[in-house]
């Protein structure tokens, strides 16, 4: 490709990009590539005078306004900001800036960009007459009525101002108001929003202005137009914005090098999801106005101003598929394979798609165009489709009938989220059964762990628990990896795993709420496996701390005819049922530390990582404290991730959550 193809591929790509983003409010690609192919355009055109035109996208901010509303002209031009992704692209600046002033140093004014829409806000003696949306910059839409809506947005000036007055700010959502918005909208089978963005700058753009009203929109303003000469610095402005009835974010710092705004730029990327509303970096502005004057303004940016971008949180990208797969507890867990997308310099294949209630009230579809989110150390997720690029070959998603692993029976269970197969013995479910059944707090068999139980299950060597107490060392020898002493300490670990106790194999049964403490409890009580299946749940509820929760899940485990039949193949395998001696709780790296559980984990229910750290000894309770030692956080978590972080308790993703338990073992205790 020639490099004037190569321009003009570019400006037609931005041009297409605009439209769908500033006209048809449906954004095909994502900031971070509008702003790469930008940047490559604006390069190209600086090295090849003779390709600069007037009208590439480069020399205006956004494309025509649709033909919904009337056309405003915008008297001062409404400016965007040039775009610095680093420190060093900051600093840049900054000496841009006091080389054209001849000055030693530059005060500059520090404000968050906040993630919406711009738009202009007019004032007749004080009366506010008239609002528009910055269309291409120097013509926008006439949305007075629905700015009206829009509570932020002062309808009288606390002073009359005589004359004509305007003021210019960011329209946008905020994080709360637009959970809401989209728990209503579920309710009522419309689809979920996929961001903040989308939802304020659609509700902006509502013919009928009650539908405005519902969007809950809120307003920043941060722009004074032609201010009166004895406000000489954009500080000054944001105080009389302040002072009119302007809401103006309170997170600016006026600064005094362009090291502190830096700093102020790396503090608010930490600090980002502290704030209710969505911010997508930093604008940074010379103070003071006659320096901005005398900067001037090149194409459509000032030179007195920078937007620091953040490190990009979405991307849009083609859903090519949905997986499933079968997770460790027999949840059926829906995956979209990507086409593969870079998310703040991290190549994205897979992102979750929790379940299929989520699917269906996003109305995702494979083959969709779809946003997809990687916030932090949170794992990627779909958060929705963009509609307007559908062709009508995308295909709607069902959770299959039958276990992909087994073939078994998939059911839901009223009121919960997840699918699962049904088959206890379903391989997917059986390693990780099995795992933890030979695990230090279970039944103790040194040398089996993950590798090995996959290996016993795929070859078919054991399909059940008791299956274990036939191996023999020669079969054993024959597995990869495995040579014959190995087998041989096995097949002695598990032969000494037989005189374990009841409250051991109760452990190891994985039966549900029932971790070490209320093992210990039962096997005391109980004595014996026979009297435990016997007992009904008002007898099973008069031992200590056991409620109708844990005596139902017990009972139900002993109802079923297929886990009665593995306890007396165990028996007959001479698995002791009975208690031996005093089996103490564990003690294990996390014993007696607090956790939080938040958001929704993929590959376990919450009440299952709750069994699980019991188990291990831990606590887990409901609100993160400062005593909290660990948050994990699951997709979806909200403010107790946001206070983990106020508290500075360190927080731990799925994949981390699931290292610590499996890496936390017990001592043993004989
Ligand atoms: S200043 C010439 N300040 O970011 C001044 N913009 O590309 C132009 N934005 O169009 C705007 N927060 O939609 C400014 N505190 C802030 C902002 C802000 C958000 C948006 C605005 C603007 C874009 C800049």
């Amino acid at each position: 490709m020639t490099t004037r193809e190569r321009v003009e591929s570019l400006r037609a790509q931005l041009d297409e990009a605009n439209y769908r983003y500033y006209v048809l409010d449906a954004p095909t690609i994502s900031d971070a590539r509008y702003d790469q192919l930008m940047r490559e355009l604006r390069d190209l055109e600086e090295a090849h005078p003779d390709l600069q035109s007037d009208l590439s996208p480069t020399r205006r901010v956004g494309a025509a306004p649709s033909q919904r509303f009337a056309p405003v002209e915008h008297a001062t031009p409404m400016l965007s900001l040039a775009n610095a992704f680093s420190s060093e692209e900051l600093r840049a600046f900054d000496e841009r800036v006091r080389k054209l002033l001849g000055e030693s140093a530059v005060r500059y004014i520090c404000e968050l960009k906040i993630d919406g829409l711009a738009v202009a806000v007019r004032y007749r003696d004080g009366a506010f007459v008239r609002g528009a949306t910055r269309g291409d910059g120097r013509v926008g839409e006439e949305v007075t009525e629905n700015l009206r809506v829009i509570p932020g947005v002062p309808l009288r000036l606390r002073e009359a101002i005589r004359g004509d007055f305007e003021a210019r700010g960011e329209v946008y959502l905020r994080r709360s108001d637009f959970d809401a918005l989209n728990l209503r909208r579920e309710r009522e089978g419309a689809p979920r929003f996929a961001n903040p963005r989308n939802a304020a700058s659609g509700g902006l753009r509502q013919l009928d202005p009650a539908q405005t009203r519902e969007r809950r929109l809120s307003f920043f303003a941060y722009t004074l137009v032609e201010p009166p000469p004895e406000i000489a610095t954009q500080h000054a402005a944001l105080e009389r914005l302040r002072e009119l009835g302007f809401p103006v974010n309170p997170n600016v710092r006026a600064v005094a090098s362009i090291d502190e705004a830096v700093a102020f730029c790396d503090e608010w990327e930490r600090r980002r999801d502290e704030l209710d509303y969505e911010i997508d970096g930093v604008a940074i502005k010379v103070d003071r106005f006659d320096f901005q004057e005398r900067l001037g303004t090149v194409a459509r940016d000032p030179r007195w101003a920078i937007a620091y971008k953040f490190k990009a949180r979405e991307a849009t990208t083609k859903l090519e598929d949905i997986t499933v797969s079968v997770g460790r507890t027999g949840t059926l867990n829906p995956n979209a394979v990507l086409a593969p997308v870079e998310i703040g310099g991290i190549t994205i294949r897979n992102a979750t798609l929790h379940n299929e209630a989520y699917i269906a009230s996003n109305d995702i579809r494979i083959g969709d165009t779809v946003i997809v989110v990687r916030a932090g150390d949170v794992i990627p997720r779909v958060v929705g489709p963009i509609r307007e690029l559908r062709t009508g070959k995308e295909r709607i998603f069902h959770m299959p009938t039958h276990c992909p692993v087994c073939g078994a029976d998939v059911d839901r269970p009223d009121g919960e989220a997840m699918a699962r197969c049904t088959n206890a013995s379903c391989p997917a479910q059986l390693v990780e059964r099995l795992r933890h059944f030979a695990s230090r707090g279970a039944m103790d068999i040194e040398g089996l762990g993950d590798v090995l139980a996959e290996q016993l299950v795929s070859g078919g060597l054991v399909k059940e628990f008791a299956d274990l107490y036939a191996l023999d060392a020669p079969r054993l020898a024959a597995l990869d990896r495995l040579g014959a002493k190995s087998a041989g300490n096995l097949v002695a670990a598990i032969a000494a795993s037989k005189e374990r106790g009841l409250t051991r194999l109760l452990v190891g049964l994985g039966i549900r709420y029932v971790g070490e403490q209320t093992a210990a409890i039962l096997a005391r009580d109980f004595r014996s496996m026979a009297a435990l299946a016997e007992a009904d749940e008002s007898a099973l509820q008069r031992s200590e701390g056991i409620g109708p929760e844990v005596a139902a899940s017990v009972r139900l485990f002993f109802a079923q005819a297929r886990n009665r039949a593995a306890l007396e193949a165990l028996a007959a395998a001479g698995v002791a049922m009975e208690e031996r001696g005093v089996a103490p709780v564990a003690d294990s790296a996390i014993k007696g530390k607090r956790f939080v559980l938040t958001g929704t984990l993929a590959t376990m229910t919450r009440e299952e990582a709750k069994g699980a750290l019991e188990r291990l000894g831990a606590r887990t309770s409901e609100s993160v404290s400062a005593k909290t030692d660990y948050v994990v956080a699951g997709s979806e978590a909200g403010s107790k991730l946001q206070r983990a972080r106020d508290l500075d308790v360190p927080v731990l993703d799925e994949d981390a959550f699931c290292r610590m338990l499996s890496e936390t073992r017990s001592p043993t205790h004989r």
